[in-house]
């Protein structure tokens, strides 16, 4: 410590977090401005390992008067303070944050502070990753790093220094243009950043070490060069060619559909190994996880492909929707992040199938979003509080939002909605927005009115539309009725806008005389439709124009009617899975004779059937249609459910389906196996159903399955395969299981995204003994706490594969509290990710909730918890 520095005899530097402490809670209307704005920042960095100095220079000037300078900090103290280049003894910690008393209305404050990146397991702030430093800001990660106005409407201009050991880190990145480098004594050297787009803290970044490029270009549509660079760990830069496709094809998408374009000489992107999320759309320098960005054939399935092309774009995205224009608190997390997705859904949209896009949009949704919206931690898309702000990085800010900014291009047509865009990005370049600010834009630019649709944006839960239909002359009257239901806080709600893309379909000839937009807007509407002689078969929500439930069930009949006739691929997808839900939970509540059992099987098969001979269907296509809805979904409709019955039922007819149209799926297996590997289109859709048919097989022959996967396995020459394959040994007994097993361990051991598949799998698979595998693979050599990636591909299957997690005993509850506990210290942000699937416990049946919720106790009664944690664990007991 030199002489500048002082520490104050009153505060400690850090304060103990005291375990009787109410939970601060942050609510969205108390927001006001900054008192002082920080127009300037110069950080300079001697980069260690084990001790990073941060010396940072910032320029202030008040914007309210009276106020003392306030600078949040986490974890970090003072080493030196200097106001105006003089030590300056007017300042003192208040809790975490720094509070400075300046005299004048502009100033100088250069503050030195030491970080440990290498004991930095929480992975914000600069952390360390497999010799690499690298940071993570968002949402308050800049203040483990540094004293800052910590929130996103203190923008800045960074000027960035780091200097340190030239063969321990060889490249320095910050954000923005390189302005200089250069050579220090003893084997260091230094580079400078400078990014002249003024942006808040969360959107810092800084890597150094051992990294390798592959360089690409683009030429904007007005000239600019721009100087591509995807960085990885040497040997990894052969399985980057799929990220330089998808950035570029980004580039070219945001100017051609939302007339954007990229504002600096270069764009680096960087892939580290450990991390807490997707990726980070730092300005000019996106870090991402590794499983984002390496992909080729052998190690990467197609799933891996379309999630590095959306996260890809979707960070790039953020350049506009985001970063030149970001978001004035986090209350407003969905201005960027919803509309964020729904961009980088419209382009994956327009890269490959748009019906097969929308339908896995809407799956997710419905498994990820839905029963958050239904749970103790619903929230609307613009929250009102939060104790911590990282656990409302959501299905809901994400998903929902995504959905909420699609219906306003539904409502007001892709042309007006650009005007609105258009107009939004003009209004608000360079500032610091509000969802309001959005809303207004849209409304402005693309003239409608979304007054009333503004509950969108206040109202958590999932809205459900009742529908009838009767049919009078020619005339048909569709009457609709919309309940939104109570959720956490909000026991009562208004009225939504809800757009129904509606079509009335002739029963004899199989066609509709044209799309109607039917907009519910009060509680109980009546629509009249006239030009119907006999009485049609409704198709609504179609596409999924509006994020809901349509409530009750329609005639069998009809919905067979429509997964052959529908011309909306949507909506024959839906009906599809209606069939199927409703099967499946009448079954669930034993509301079947044998009769209805056997009836809506048949019904069932028949349209199964169907869609394994239509010519007319393309492979994907086929393959979304097959997929039977899913146990999250299905246990949505049932309230308390029993989770062991939705698994029988869900795998009964699995089999039944298997059994009736074996012959159908050995057909299919052998054709599929015929395709050769290649990223088109057919061949994709091949290998989704090469897989699909050994699934559906699997409980009807189990011996042959084993046959045909083991070849398949054997004969692979792509992940696809190769992964599917052994995810159906993996739920079945015998030799051949253990067989690929281990030659897929030995096969990929030194690659972690792919180990990480192999612990996926087991933990998520059907066979009987998958808790004690999962038990028996926390202690395999390669398991390790310290890594979310692998944390989650352990855990994150074990929680979702429902016979295991919900085994009666409590033993599932168990090993994710567990987890929990001993992850919490680790890393509380990833930690507190498991909570959910335990915080579900009121809707499930008694026996097993009451477990669940002793399990939430037991984690409750600790004391030293992480704020993440414990907020979810709390609001999940409430
Ligand atoms: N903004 C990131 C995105 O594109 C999300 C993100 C990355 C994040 N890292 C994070 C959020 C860490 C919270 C904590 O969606
Ligand atoms: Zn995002």
């Amino acid at each position: 410590m030199n002489d500048m520095s002082r520490t104050p005899a009153a505060a400690p530097a850090t304060a103990p977090a005291t375990a009787t402490a109410q939970p601060e809670v942050i609510n969205r209307l108390d927001y006001s401005p900054p008192d002082w704005l920080v127009p300037q920042i110069a950080l300079d960095f001697a980069l260690s390992l084990d001790a990073a100095r941060v010396r940072s220079t910032l320029s202030v000037t008040r914007a309210a008067d009276g106020a003392p300078l306030r600078l949040n900090g986490d974890g970090i103290a003072v080493a030196t303070l200097l106001v105006d280049g003089h030590a300056h003894n007017a300042w003192e910690m208040d809790g975490k944050d720094l509070v400075i008393t300046l005299p004048g209305d502009a100033h100088e404050v250069t503050i030195e502070t030491v970080i440990n990146p290498v004991a930095n397991t929480q992975l914000s702030g600069l952390y360390a990753s497999g010799g690499l430093l690298c940071t993570q800001c968002e949402a308050e990660g800049f203040r483990r790093i540094t004293f800052f106005p910590d929130r996103p409407d203190v923008l800045s201009r960074y000027h960035v220094r780091m200097s340190g050991d030239k063969a321990q880190f060889p490249v320095l990145l910050s954000n923005g243009n390189p302005v200089a480098t250069g050579e220090g004594g003893d084997g260091t050297h230094w580079a400078e950043w400078n990014d002249p787009w003024p942006k808040p803290s969360y959107l810092f970044a800084l890597v150094a070490g051992d990294l390798v490029a592959q360089r690409d270009s683009f030429v904007t549509r007005s000239g600019r060069h721009v100087d591509l660079a995807i960085y990885v760990r040497p040997g990894d830069e052969t399985r980057t060619d799929h990220a330089m496709r998808s950035l570029i094809a980004s580039m070219a998408w945001d100017e051609r559909v939302y007339g954007r374009e990229y504002d600096l000489d270069l764009f680096n992107i960087v892939a580290v190994s450990d991390f807490n999320t997707g990726a980070m759309e730092n300005k000019g320098l996106n870090v991402f996880n590794t499983r984002y960005i390496l992909a080729d054939p052998e190690t990467a399935n197609d799933g891996d492909y379309d999630a590095i092309e959306g996260v890809v774009a979707h960070e790039y995205f953020h350049n506009w929707s985001g970063n030149r224009v970001t978001c004035r608190d986090w209350f407003q997390l969905s201005l960027k992040e919803g509309f964020t997705v729904l961009r980088d859904q419209q382009f994956s949209a327009d890269r490959g199938s748009a019906p097969v896009k929308r339908i896995e949009d809407v799956r997710v949704l419905r498994a990820a979003q839905f029963p958050e919206d239904s749970g103790p931690l619903a929230h609307p898309i613009r929250p009102d509080s939060y104790q911590e702000i990282s656990n409302f990085y959501t299905a809901t800010v994400y998903n929902k939002g995504a959905e909420v900014i699609r219906m306003m291009t539904v409502l007001a047509g892709p042309e007006r909605f650009r005007r609105g865009t258009d107009l939004y990005f003009e209004r608000h370049d360079g500032e610091a927005a509000t969802c309001e600010d959005f809303v207004r834009a849209i409304e402005d630019g693309a003239q409608i009115d979304l007054t009333q649709f503004r509950r969108w944006y206040e109202q958590a839960g999932t809205p459900r539309v009742d529908v009838a239909i009767a049919h009078h002359g020619d005339t048909v009257t569709l009457t609709l009725k919309q309940t939104v239901p109570p959720t956490p806080g909000q026991s009562e709600k208004q009225p939504m806008v809800i757009p129904l893309r509606t079509a009335l379909f002739d029963r004899a000839t199989g066609r509709h005389q044209g799309e109607h937009l039917v907009v519910l807007t009060q509680a109980e509407q009546s629509f009249t439709f006239t030009g119907h002689a006999t009485a049609p078969v409704l198709s609504i929500n179609r596409g999924f124009s509006a994020p809901v439930a349509i409530g009750n069930p329609a005639p069998d009949a009809d919905l067979v009617f429509l997964a052959a006739n529908d011309d909306d691929p949507f909506a024959r997808y839906e009906a599809m899975q209606q069939l199927v839900v409703q099967h499946l939970v009448a079954a669930v509540t034993d509301r079947l004779s044998e009769a209805q059992r056997a009836a809506g099987r048949a019904a069932i098969g028949e349209a199964f059937a169907k869609v394994l001979a239509d010519p007319a269907l393309d492979d994907l296509m086929r393959g979304e249609l097959i997929i039977l809805p899913g146990e999250a979904y299905l246990a949505e409709q049932l309230s308390p459910v029993d989770p062991g019955r939705v698994r029988a039922e869900r795998e009964a007819l699995k089999a039944w389906l298997g059994a009736t149209l074996a012959d159908a799926w050995r057909t299919l297996h052998d054709r599929t196996c015929a395709v050769p590997y290649s990223l088109d289109a057919a061949a994709r859709g091949a290998r989704k159903l090469k897989t699909q048919a050994l699934v559906y097989l699997a409980p009807a022959d189990p011996a042959e399955t084993i046959r045909r996967a083991a070849a398949q396995y054997a004969g692979a020459d792509n992940m696809t395969d190769r992964q599917g394959a052994l995810m159906v040994l993996c739920g079945l007994e015998g030799p051949e299981r253990e067989a690929a097993l281990a030659d897929f361990h030995q096969r990929f051991a030194d690659n972690a995204l792919v180990i990480d598949k192999w612990f996926s799998l087991q933990a998520g698979s059907l066979h009987p003994n998958a808790i004690a595998h999962v038990k028996a693979l926390a202690r395999h050599a390669d398991f390790t706490l310290t890594n979310p990636n692998r944390v989650r591909a352990l855990y994150m299957a074990f929680a979702a594969n429902t016979a295991a997690f919900h085994d009666t005993g409590g033993e599932g509850y168990r090993m994710i509290a567990d987890l929990i506990l001993a992850l919490d210290p680790i890393n509380g942000n990833v930690a507190a990710r498991f909570v959910p699937p335990l915080g579900r416990w009121r809707k499930i049946e008694p026996a097993r909730a009451a477990l669940m919720r002793g399990e939430l106790e037991r984690i409750a009664a600790q004391t030293a918890l992480s704020r993440d944690v414990r907020e979810q664990v709390s609001k999940s007991l409430g």
